[in-house]
């Protein structure tokens, strides 16, 4: 376990950025925004530099990683980076057999079924990772002021492409596990959480300023569920990584019915997908909660009015909460012009705060 980091102190540089203060529910001199998935497929730079180049073999490089993290912030003046890599690279790292295939996703050669299976994966350590210490490292300084956002897999969406082998609609193989082998299902849930957290702690330790744990899939399972089978688990990696003392946003798609839960798991900050109306999201979440959220990813695609006024709703519902950190609902879509998230950017730093 890591001891505090210097991350989380006022020797931070970033320390007094708007989201970092954002996340910790102080005053902010602008809304803070950032875009999930902001590095990618939508930018013409990301494309040039990937040319050629592998999903993984890319998140391995450290060079690499570094250039399409900041190719987001040179664009369009966000609050934040975060981290290019993937879900499914600490798995990678300590040898599971996986690729991310173009337009599908991360694929497993053999999917994880019975408990020699899972005890087949390796335990992660900072040493399968000498790439990710150095990527954060010359991020951290060329950003300076700028917070880096480190991120995990939480262990039921890491868990879903490990028992279904690739992506997938309804996670039947995955919920048969959960619900028909408990013990295994307990195993595998134990073994990602280590992953997990050891892959943030290194993204921490090399100074990463806070952290975002993914359970883009944990809206599967309703609420009983969720706390039986999947909240122990997420709260054993944010209670790992809390140690260190930088914010943690947790995040699900159609995880309207969980964002309490999702919160008590041990977030300072929860993510609200568009489905759910901002103001009922942050009443669910409480006061005790910063929020991040919650524009509907296609609003990039209608008149720029419309998507400046949805995006007024969302910054005015957002006063109501501790803290309001600007995002969309889900990922940028690929074919989303650059241009209108410049826009947007734009417009939520010159709301007026009043
Ligand atoms: O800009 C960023 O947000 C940082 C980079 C990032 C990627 N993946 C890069 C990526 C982050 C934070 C992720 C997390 C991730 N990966 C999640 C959780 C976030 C979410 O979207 O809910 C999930 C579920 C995955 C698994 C995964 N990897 C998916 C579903 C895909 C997309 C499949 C596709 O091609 O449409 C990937 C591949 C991936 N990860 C890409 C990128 C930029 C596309 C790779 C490419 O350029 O071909």
């Amino acid at each position: 376990p890591v001891t505090p980091t210097t991350s989380a102190t006022s020797a931070n540089p970033a320390y007094d950025s708007a989201f970092l203060r954002a996340a910790r529910g102080e005053s902010v001199p602008h809304t803070p925004v950032w875009f999930m998935r902001q590095a990618g497929r939508s930018l013409p730079e990301y494309l040039k530099v990937r040319e050629g180049v592998g999903m993984l073999e890319s998140c391995m490089d450290a060079d690499l990683i570094t250039e399409i993290t900041l190719q987001p912030v040179r664009r369009y003046g966000v609050d934040a980076a975060i981290f290019f890599s993937d879900i499914v690279l600490p798995l990678k790292a300590v040898g599971v057999d996986l690729d991310i295939k173009p337009g599908v996703g991360p694929v497993v050669a053999s999917p994880v079924r019975t408990l020699a299976d899972v005890e087949a994966i390796p335990d992660l350590t900072p040493e399968d990772l000498p790439f990710i210490t150095q990527a954060v490292q010359n991020l951290v300084a060329e950003l300076g002021a700028t917070p880096l956002i480190g991120f995990a897999g939480a262990p039921f969406t890491v868990a879903s492409y490990l028992v279904e082998g690739g992506p997938s609609r309804e996670y039947a193989k995955t919920k048969a596990m959960m619900f028909g082998a408990p013990d295994v299902w307990d195993a595998l849930m134990r073994k990602i959480a280590q992953i997990s957290a050891g892959f943030l702690e290194v993204q921490v330790s090399a100074g990463a300023s806070a952290i975002q744990l993914f359970d883009s899939w944990a809206g599967a399972v309703n609420r009983a569920d969720y706390t039986a089978f999947v909240q122990p688990y997420s709260a054993q990696v944010l209670a790992q990584i809390g140690t260190t003392g930088v914010p943690k946003i947790h995040f699900g798609v159609n995880s309207g019915e969980l964002l309490d839960l999702m919160g008590s798991a041990g977030a300072d900050v929860v993510g609200v997908d568009w489905r759910v109306a901002f103001e009922d999201g942050i009443k669910r979440i409480g006061p005790d909660r910063a929020v991040q959220g919650n524009l509907d990813n296609t609003l990039v695609f209608a008149p720029d009015e419309v998507m400046f006024q949805r995006a007024a709703e969302v910054i005015e519902a957002g006063k109501a909460a501790k803290g309001h950190i600007f995002n969309l609902g889900h990922g940028v879509i690929p074919s989303t012009n650059p241009d209108q998230l410049r826009k947007l950017t734009d417009f939520v730093h010159e709301y007026p705060r009043g």
